[in-house]
């Protein structure tokens, strides 16, 4: 038994920020720097009452009409997310109850920005285990909820958004290889350290980033982890469709590009358009690239997560 991705869907909040709109609302920053050092050049943030779990559902109905199904036919849902909607219950059962269904398992997960390839391997290894037949994978974030738009090293990088696909059991391959990794030791580099005590956060609620360090490690383990990914599948960079990584920052996806010796036409690049939006990153980009007709069944696609925790991991799979 197999898992296969049979349906994309995805939403993005509004209408897009541009960067000189960051400058228009007061932040120290240009359009050349932060399309010289990201890529970035606008970005989707969520108004006031539009949650992870809201944009979740929606990405979710989306992929679900996309596959033809219905809530009804899911037994499964797992959610990647670092700005749940509250801490607890979980973001998927939320989502579970916005879709009008019930019974079956639907929890979280948090692996920052690697969280829907976490979520995705996970979902592969219950179906493959046979308890699960059909499974909703989501990532979904409002990550301007926790932006210090003080802070212009962080707040031109990230936006809101969310991403899903529905998993299935199948007698073919879809999921070829996955691998996950994480390094606690790594912590520090990205986090947002504060915590609800006693009615109060204690510590800073904002994300706090070292840009260089963050940089350096996940342009190593990107390259590390294709490789391992396409020696478990027995394939090598050259026969792979599509490239899509998190989308944190073009320069990142060109270094990775490049180590795979893969021409940048085989990325699927978002940034441009979404900015970093942590867990629903990658299934926005499949998404995007499902629905204007790059990526197409039957090609070989690789996704891959990497960030706070240290966290790290990859999905070969076959659509
Ligand atoms: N606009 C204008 N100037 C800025 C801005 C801004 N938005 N942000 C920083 N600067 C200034 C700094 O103040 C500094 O000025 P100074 O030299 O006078 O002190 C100068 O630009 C250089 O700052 P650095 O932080 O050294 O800039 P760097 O070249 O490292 O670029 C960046 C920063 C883009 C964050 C880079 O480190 C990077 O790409 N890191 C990867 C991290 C990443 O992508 N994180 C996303 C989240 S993590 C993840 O998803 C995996």
């Amino acid at each position: 038994m197999y898992s296969r991705v049979v349906g994309t869907g995805s939403v993005l909040p509004g209408d897009p920020v541009t960067n000189d709109d960051l400058v228009a609302r007061g932040i120290d920053t240009s359009d050349s720097w932060i399309i010289e050092r990201t890529g970035i050049r606008s970005r989707h943030l969520a108004p006031a009452g539009v949650t992870s779990s809201v944009l979740g559902a929606e990405a979710a109905r989306r992929a679900l009409e996309a596959a033809g199904r219905t809530a009804a036919d899911v037994d499964l849902i797992i959610v990647a997310t670092s700005t749940p909607d509250k801490v607890f219950p979980s973001t998927a059962c939320l989502i579970q109850a916005e879709l009008g269904v019930s019974g079956f398992p639907a929890f979280d997960v948090q692996a920052v920005c690697s969280g829907f390839v976490y979520a995705l391997t996970i979902a592969d290894k219950f179906i493959r285990s046979g308890s699960n037949r059909r499974a909703l994978v989501i990532g979904a974030e409002v990550f301007s909820r926790i932006i210090d738009w003080e802070d212009r090293r962080t707040c031109v990088l990230f936006g809101d958004g969310a991403g899903a696909v529905l998993l299935e059991a199948s007698e073919t391959p879809g999921l070829l290889a996955t691998a996950l990794h994480a390094d606690g030791s790594l912590h520090e580099i990205l986090e947002v350290p504060g915590n609800i005590r006693d009615g109060h956060v204690e510590g800073s609620p904002f994300i706090h980033m070292d840009g260089a360090a963050v940089f350096k490690v996940a342009v190593r383990v990107l390259g590390d982890i294709a490789h391992e990914v396409l020696e478990q599948a027995g394939m090598t960079a050259e026969q792979l469709d599509w490239l899509i990584p998190h989308q944190a920052n073009i320069r990142i996806l060109q270094a990775t590009a490049k180590r795979l010796h893969l021409p940048f036409e085989k990325v699927i690049v978002t940034v441009d358009r979404h900015g970093n939006t942590s867990a629903a990153s990658v299934p926005l980009a499949l998404d995007a690239a499902v629905r204007d007709g790059r990526v197409r069944p039957g090609q070989s696609v690789m996704l891959q997560g990497v960030g706070g925790g240290f966290t790290w991991g990859a999905a070969l799979l076959r659509l």
